[in-house]
């Protein structure tokens, strides 16, 4: 189907031929004598019309009410121009199957529902024009994020989900644990999916093989080891964050893009940053263009221009300083007051990217190179509009002495980062990356306000469902 509605006459090249679509039906029009039936093959946003009649073969399957909203059906007709305004051809369709009926109570019917509701149905919404216009973009998104990094000549590094080591520092890890084959027999039938022993208790006693583990935070530490011995790589994978906020902008599980390159400082770190996300950008615009025009119409009026302007012009740079005392200069009262080394608050950020430039930095890990100042890291946040942080980066600090330092003043163990530490044993290269959240991008990309429709299966607190 998008073949036939993204060409540039819209189907009128395919006129007389035969076709075959399979696909759901999104709606269904009987009337006395033509029905007319909207299926939809998630290929686009928009439906194929399929026009049937008493003499189409199997239309008894029509009559008997088996072909309903949510019904997926095989269609074969001819491509012939249509009457309706909303497409210039239709399909005259001679043979309809239905493959699989669909129950009455199918939950999603015509008229528009809430996304708020559609996320209690995630195993359906992406049925809807909404989700299958955001499941299109998201992967424009990770398709374009590959190519620019190839192109770049970048090489794609798998970070591991499972890790001893805390790359933020924060504490805020999901612990493993490991249900052994030898506790399992003794295990009562786990319905409700906790493991219990028989005497009823949940056994919580094993971690990962007797060592503990976590789920990772970030896979910075590991591109930083590859960077170190080919260059420029990235990583491009699922993180995960034990954070109880209920906000729209942080998830539990979010995928995150983080590109590391060697013999590089800040300033090549935020060139690489504007380059990537103009890319991205533009890619969508470009490749994704009916979706985009729903989201233009639907959930943020004006976001196409907006996503030209970030594509086509250059981004404001602001020291933290600068912000700090942009932040202090401003006539807004804000709820958390700004002192030069506090962490900006989502507050700030919006001041910042949606007044102050129609158009910083926060507490700075253990692993961001010090300024010569002694009290500033070379650190950089990029901020956008509406959702805030997209991207978080730095140089990393390169000398021993130094890196040893600081994890000493942060209390880290620095025995669990003797390898990270070797690393500046054992050549030891400027080097500098960042980390951007690719929920966030999507967001960002399609105008939706909350993180939890930016990926097929939200993960936060309290849900884990589907
Ligand atoms: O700023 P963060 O915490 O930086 C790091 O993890 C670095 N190790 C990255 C690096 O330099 N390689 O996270 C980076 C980005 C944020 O800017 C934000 O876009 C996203 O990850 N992010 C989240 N997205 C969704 N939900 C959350 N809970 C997120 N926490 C961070
Ligand atoms: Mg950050």
């Amino acid at each position: 189907v998008a073949d036939i509605k993204g060409g540039p006459d819209q189907g009128l090249d395919r006129l007389g031929q035969t076709l075959v679509v399979k696909g759901w039906v999104r709606t269904l029009r009987l009337q006395s004598t033509v029905t007319f039936i909207e299926v939809n093959d998630g290929s686009c946003l928009s439906n194929m019309q399929c026009v049937l009649d008493p003499d189409t073969e199997g239309y008894g399957q029509v009559e008997s009410g088996s072909v309903a909203t949510g019904a997926s059906i095989w269609v074969q007709g001819i491509v012939v121009s249509s009457q309706g305004s909303k497409q210039k051809v239709e399909l005259k369709v001679k043979k309809i199957l239905v493959i699989g009926k669909s129950d009455p109570s199918f939950p999603i019917q015509k008229k528009r529902v809430s996304r708020e509701f559609l996320r209690t149905k995630a195993h359906l919404r992406p049925r809807t024009n909404t989700f299958g216009a955001v499941a299109r973009v998201r992967n424009a998104l990770a398709y374009a994020t590959h190519k620019f990094f190839q192109e770049n000549g970048f090489v794609w590094v798998s970070s591991p989900i499972i890790t001893a080591s805390d790359c933020e520092g924060a504490g805020e890890q999901f612990c493993v644990t490991t249900l052994m084959p030898s506790s399992r027999d003794d295990v009562d039938s786990p319905v409700d999916g906790i493991p219990k022993t028989k005497d009823g208790l949940i056994d919580w006693s094993q971690d990962f093989f007797g060592k503990p583990a976590f789920l990772t935070v970030s896979g910075q530490l590991n591109a930083e080891t590859y960077a170190t011995a080919l260059s420029d790589v990235y990583t491009f994978g699922p993180t995960f964050r034990a954070e109880n906020s209920n906000t729209s902008r942080h998830l539990a599980e979010f995928w995150m893009i983080e590109p590391e390159l060697a013999f590089a400082d800040l300033n090549d770190d935020m060139a690489c940053a504007t380059a990537y996300l103009q890319y991205v950008v533009r890619y969508v615009l470009e490749n994704c263009k009916e979706d985009m025009e729903f989201f233009n119409t639907w959930i943020e009026k004006g976001i196409i221009d907006r996503l030209s302007n970030v594509a086509a012009k250059e981004f404001v740079q602001l020291t933290y300083t600068d912000a700090i005392e942009l932040l202090q200069r401003a006539k807004k009262k804000f709820e958390f007051s700004v002192e030069w080394g506090c962490d900006l608050q989502s507050e700030h950020e919006r001041y910042i990217t949606e007044e102050a430039f129609s158009g910083c930095p926060e507490i700075k890990a253990f692993y961001m190179r010090q300024n010569d100042d002694g009290k500033t890291v070379a650190a950089m946040d990029l901020l956008v509009p509406r959702v805030g942080e997209l991207i978080g980066g730095s140089q990393r600090e390169e000398r021993l002495e130094y890196l040893e330092d600081r994890l000493d003043q942060l209390k880290l163990n620095k025995d669990s980062y003797w390898w990270y530490l070797d690393l500046r044993r054992y050549g030891s290269v400027p080097h500098a990356g960042f980390g951007l959240g690719f929920e966030r991008l999507v967001q960002f990309a399609t105008g939706l306000e909350n993180i939890r429709d930016a990926i097929p299966f939200p993960r936060t607190p309290g849900s884990a469902e589907f």
